[in-house]
């Protein structure tokens, strides 16, 4: 599954930040990238992740990656003395190399991770990481109920 660019809204995303901010947290407790001077946010969202980032990374030169010019353009209000770029994951070339490659629920929506993970990993300086969390929730009750109500009902030619 991909979504398109126009999917995503800062408006409705800062509504339960606190809650996404966590796993991001969770991940580089895991990562420990405090020595990292280079690092990009791929999937960057309205810059929770960035900055959340760079209280770990304070040294670390950071860009943020994201392919929704809204999410964008809230992360430039956000951190205006971070560099952030519009763009596809899927098209989007390294310019590192990077101490740090982070990307937090994001990657689940690109497809190809074939060539995409090895693209990746060929972005990070030696001894660099790469950190991924992708969300696998699709099968939970919350999931699963909206596409039970969405095929059950005078509505399901129209979902
Ligand atoms: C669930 S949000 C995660 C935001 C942030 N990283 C966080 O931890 O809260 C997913 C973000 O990925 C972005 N995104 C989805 N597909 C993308 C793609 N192909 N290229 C770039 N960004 C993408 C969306 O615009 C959205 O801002």
């Amino acid at each position: 599954m991909t979504t398109s660019s126009a999917d995503w809204q800062a408006r409705q995303y800062t509504l339960f930040e606190e809650e996404r901010t966590r796993p991001v947290r969770d991940l580089l407790d895991a990562t420990q990238p405090a020595t990292a001077r280079t690092a990009v946010d791929l999937g960057c969202g309205l810059g929770n992740s960035t900055e959340t980032l760079l209280a770990y990374a304070p040294d670390a030169r950071v860009l943020g990656v994201d392919n929704s010019a809204d999410m964008i353009a809230a992360a430039r209000k956000r951190l205006p003395r971070i560099e952030f770029e519009l763009a596809d994951i899927s098209a989007w070339k390294a310019e590192g190399p990077y101490d740090l490659i982070l990307a937090n629920a994001s990657l689940q929506w690109v497809p190809d991770h074939e060539t995409l993970f090895p693209r990746l990993v060929a972005g990070l300086a030696e001894g660099g990481r790469l950190a991924v969390q992708m969300p696998d929730n699709l099968d939970e009750p919350a999931h699963r109920l909206m596409r039970e109500a969405a095929a059950d009902g005078p509505w399901c030619d129209k979902l």
